[in-house]
């Protein structure tokens, strides 16, 4: 049986966390507990544990109902606690209805909410439409205690930030932030590269849809945080019914023991490509951690444990050229997500983050010229002639447009 200490490394932690109760039930493989009801022993014990699950806590004997608990997706939950070092994670049916429950939550606490950009398209949307009933102050990195209100509940950041690989020092949102809770997208880094708890983060939130699904299969969501805060996050998904497929819950779970292996593998091709894209004449800049002076903070090392293996790049034929891009790619795929193990390529304007006030996403970055790169697990040698090719194309497009 698998006794795993918080000390032991994260390769071993992804292999074994989560699946410890099994061992007890001598059960080697996940098991995928479907059930949308559950038998109850008797209609108090039935009662008593359907109340404690309706305010956020765990069950008490029956799991009741699969809305309100399901085993298979505990034990993924316990899993992701683990390796985000948090009390306890909560697992919701997408990134997005992560996001939303952890702002449900912060407006049982206050309406007003601080946010930095860029952040994901969806993300920017939901906070700018106050359909949650939440209002928001849009701060710069260093303006974040300037933008506290006494009915500040909750500050939100994205680092590295989707699309333009945008960096903040964690340790620095937390100092600004004082007593109120900062929340962190996680998803481009994964918690194989970053642990924002340890930066004093109070919750960590994960796209599962990406690197921890990873295969491009799932859509599911995920945060890690402390005791209180995961039963309020509990409390929303009960009521609003965001909950993760146990089948979802089966996959993301069987797909985490290979997740340091992806994460690194994949960082690798991507540095490769950062490097020969920093040369290209097609290319006008290249955002990567792991080019020089592509980490101005010095968070390599010190926050962020790797580049990873997203990048964004400016291409000098602007909006047409990555166009061109987009249709001349031949091994990599054309589509938004990232974090799978193939390689996806994107035009965030276009794409991802349309939704977003174009002012406002000029602002952060985002132009029409740039480009966003997921690299997945293939030989670096054949994406680079792939997106090569492309690149050429783009060029003597826009130079018979001239
Ligand atoms: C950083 C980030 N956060 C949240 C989301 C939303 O996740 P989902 O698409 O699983 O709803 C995404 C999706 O691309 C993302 O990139």
């Amino acid at each position: 049986m698998a006794h795993l200490t918080a000390s032991m490394s994260l390769e071993t932690q992804a292999v074994h966390a989560g699946r410890e109760v099994l061992h007890e039930q001598g059960i080697h493989a996940l098991p995928i507990d479907l059930s949308s009801t559950y038998p109850l022993p008797d209609l108090e014990a039935g009662g008593r544990s359907l109340e404690a699950l309706a305010l956020g806590g765990l069950p008490e004997g029956s799991p009741v109902y699969s809305r309100l608990y399901n085993p298979t997706v505990a034990r993924y939950e316990q899993a992701l606690a683990q390796l985000e070092g948090a009390e306890e994670a909560v697992a919701f049916g997408s990134g997005m209805a992560a996001v939303t429950a952890s702002l449900m939550a912060a407006r049982q606490r206050g309406g007003h909410i601080v946010a930095v950009r860029p952040l994901y398209g969806g993300t920017d949307h939901l906070l700018a439409s106050g359909m949650l009933g939440l209002e928001v102050t849009w701060a710069e990195a260093d303006g974040i205690t300037a933008a506290l209100r006494p009915d500040t509940a909750m500050v939100l950041v994205e680092t590295p930030a989707n699309p333009t690989m945008a960096m903040l020092d964690l340790d620095d949102v937390v100092r600004q932030a004082g007593r109120v809770p900062v929340l962190v997208d996680n998803t481009f880094a994964t918690p194989i590269l970053q642990n924002p708890l340890k930066h004093g983060a109070t919750l960590v939130l994960h796209s599962a849809t990406k690197f921890l699904g990873g295969h491009g299969d799932v859509l599911a969501g995920l945060v890690a945080t402390n005791h209180d805060w995961a039963t309020e996050l509990r409390k929303v998904r009960v009521i609003t019914g965001n909950v993760l497929h146990p089948l979802a819950a089966y996959l993301l779970h069987r797909g985490l023991p290979t997740l340091p292996l992806r994460v690194r593998a994949q960082q690798a091709g991507a540095q490769v490509l950062a490097e020969l894209l920093a040369q290209h004449p097609a290319v006008t800049a290249v955002h990567y951690p792991g080019l020089a002076g592509g980490d101005p903070l010095g968070l390599l090392g010190r926050q962020l444990k790797g580049p990873g293996s997203l990048m964004a790049f400016e291409l000098k034929g602007g909006f047409e050229a990555a166009a061109t891009v987009m249709a001349e790619v031949r091994l990599m795929t054309p589509a938004v997500s990232l974090g799978s193990v193939d390689t996806l390529i994107q035009h965030p304007a276009a794409l991802t983050h349309r939704v977003v006030n174009a002012a406002a996403r000029e602002h952060s970055g985002v132009s029409q010229s740039l480009m966003r790169l997921s690299v997945g697990l293939e030989s670096p040698e054949d994406l680079w002639a792939d997106l090569d090719q492309a690149l050429v194309k783009a060029m003597a497009h826009c130079a018979s447009h001239v």
